[in-house]
């Protein structure tokens, strides 16, 4: 028994070094959010006249896919787009968007 002793304590330890925004990333985030990379750029960051993600809170993205989803705000594009997102997915690209820090 204590021979296995040895790799467990290892792999606890390396489970504790690693850091914590790589335990709660999802990568299904990262997955959805490449569709949205086309008009809003790389990150959220657009370079045009479309709005840009990057450095909007997760709950403002959040409500404003429920409310293209619902229809309850009107817009170009993202009311057939947003449809196209469960609750769950929505959520998710507000948490991936919303809490992006890169370049400005
Ligand atoms: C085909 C281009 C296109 C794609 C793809 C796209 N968007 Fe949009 N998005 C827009 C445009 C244009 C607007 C401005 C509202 C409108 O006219 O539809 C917008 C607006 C938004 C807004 C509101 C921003 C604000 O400041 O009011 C959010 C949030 C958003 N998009 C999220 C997303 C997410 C998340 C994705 C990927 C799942 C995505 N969009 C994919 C074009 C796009």
């Amino acid at each position: 028994m204590p021979a296995l002793l040895i790799p467990i304590l290892s792999l606890v330890v390396l489970w504790l070094c690693l850091p914590l925004e790589v335990l709660a990333a999802d990568p299904r985030a990262a997955l959805l959010a490449n569709s949205c990379a086309a008009c809003h750029g790389t990150d959220g960051q657009s370079p045009g006249a479309i709005p840009p993600l990057q450095g909007r809170a997760p709950d403002f993205i959040a409500q404003r896919l429920q409310e293209f989803k619902t229809d309850q705000r009107s817009s170009t594009v993202m009311n057939r787009l947003a449809k196209g997102y469960s609750d769950a997915e929505i959520a998710l690209l507000a948490t991936h968007f919303g809490t992006k820090r890169g370049r400005k």
